[in-house]
């Protein structure tokens, strides 16, 4: 039987949402990720230090017992922060600020609007050292839903790179070859994070023989071609792409629904179905980096010293998990096989 050992992941995109779903959502994670970058989509959203700070120890209160797993926090964007809520935001140790473009995705309503007027933000950013998380999509009803990624790049993306060249940015959820090629592109400044859906389907894993809700999250999913760009820039080991699950849960009726929610709920199998990845693209050895090394170096952070180790060994992910309401959430690849498993 092979078998892995890894220094301890990180999870640098993640959705716990907030409640009693904290005891759901925090014990997958911290079961083999060391540290989490928890986005801040909750309804209200959470915009400055104090609010952060409070949803911090909400999530430190839902650890299994024992558990040294530490949130990492982040402030959601909008279009009335302030150079003194980043002031305050990194005194009180928050780790990042994420950008929606409102409208995006799950939650973006209170959204920034345009870019340009928060470049004085920005610049305060680069700073301060404080990284910039971007949903890189654009959001208006012209632009075809498989194109938002790559215009988004062209219109916003590469103007602030060039704008704010000491800003650190991560393109987050990268979903095409062209967000690939751009992040590729950019300074040291600029990385990417890559999910498991990204690497393992497309579009017709979503649209083929029927609409598969469980598989719609947003970036959506593109085409084969784009699929396999992303898989090269892993299999490269360029230290520029890092694990983010963007482990996003929504209840079942919420996603089996005439207009169902997105996202993908991978947090009890995100690491292995990674390691399945990089197995069948014959790149285990490539692993490690991508999930415990190259964020923390990105963040400027120190890396984890706890080892994991995964076992080739099948198992069955679970074809739903119930909820303390009666509800239940369908986790992302549910009821398929996963290769490795956690020992
Ligand atoms: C995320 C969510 O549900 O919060 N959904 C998703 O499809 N990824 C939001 C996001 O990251 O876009
Ligand atoms: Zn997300």
């Amino acid at each position: 039987m092979r078998a892995i050992t890894l220094r301890k992941p990180d999870d640098w995109h993640l959705h716990f949402r907030d409640g009693q779903m904290l005891n759901e959502t925090v014990p997958a994670t911290a079961r083999c990720f060391a540290r989490a970058i928890v986005m801040p989509n909750l309804v209200p959203p959470v915009v400055n230090a104090e609010q952060a700070l409070r949803y911090k120890q909400r999530i430190m209160d839902a650890r299994p017992a024992g558990s040294d797993f530490m949130p990492l926090m982040t402030l959601y964007l909008t279009d009335q922060t302030s150079v003194a809520d980043i002031r305050a935001a990194v005194e009180s140790g928050v780790s990042a600020v994420k950008l929606y473009p409102a409208g995006a995705t799950t939650n973006s309503d209170a959204a920034v609007t345009g870019l340009t007027p928060l470049y004085p933000v920005f610049e305060e950013m680069a700073e301060l050292g404080m990284p910039l998380l971007i949903h890189g999509e654009v959001t208006d009803l012209q632009t075809d839903i498989f194109d938002r990624e790559k215009q988004f790049i062209d219109e916003h993306l590469a103007p602030l790179t060039q704008a704010v060249s000491g800003l650190k940015i991560v393109f987050e959820h990268i979903t095409t070859a062209d967000a690939a090629d751009f992040v590729l592109s950019c300074s040291e400044r600029v990385g990417a994070t890559i999910t498991p859906q990204h690497l393992m389907l497309d579009r017709n894993d979503l649209l083929v023989g029927g609409i598969r809700p469980h598989n719609y999250c947003l970036p959506i999913l593109k085409r084969n071609t784009h699929k396999l760009r992303l898989q090269e820039v892993i299999k490269s080991g360029s230290s520029k792409f890092f694990l983010g699950t963007d482990s996003a849960p929504h209840t079942r009726s919420a996603k089996e629904s005439p207009c169902g929610c997105a996202g993908c709920y991978s947090a009890w199998s995100a690491i292995e179905l990674y390691a399945q990845i990089f197995d069948d693209l014959g790149a285990l050895d490539k692993l490690e980096a991508f999930a415990s090394e190259h964020g923390p170096r990105f963040y400027g952070l120190d890396m984890n010293s706890q080892r994991i180790t995964l076992i080739e060994q099948d198992w069955v992910i679970p074809e739903h998990i119930k909820l303390w309401d009666g509800e239940t959430i369908v986790p992302f690849y549910a009821g398929q096989t996963c290769r490795w498993k956690l020992q």
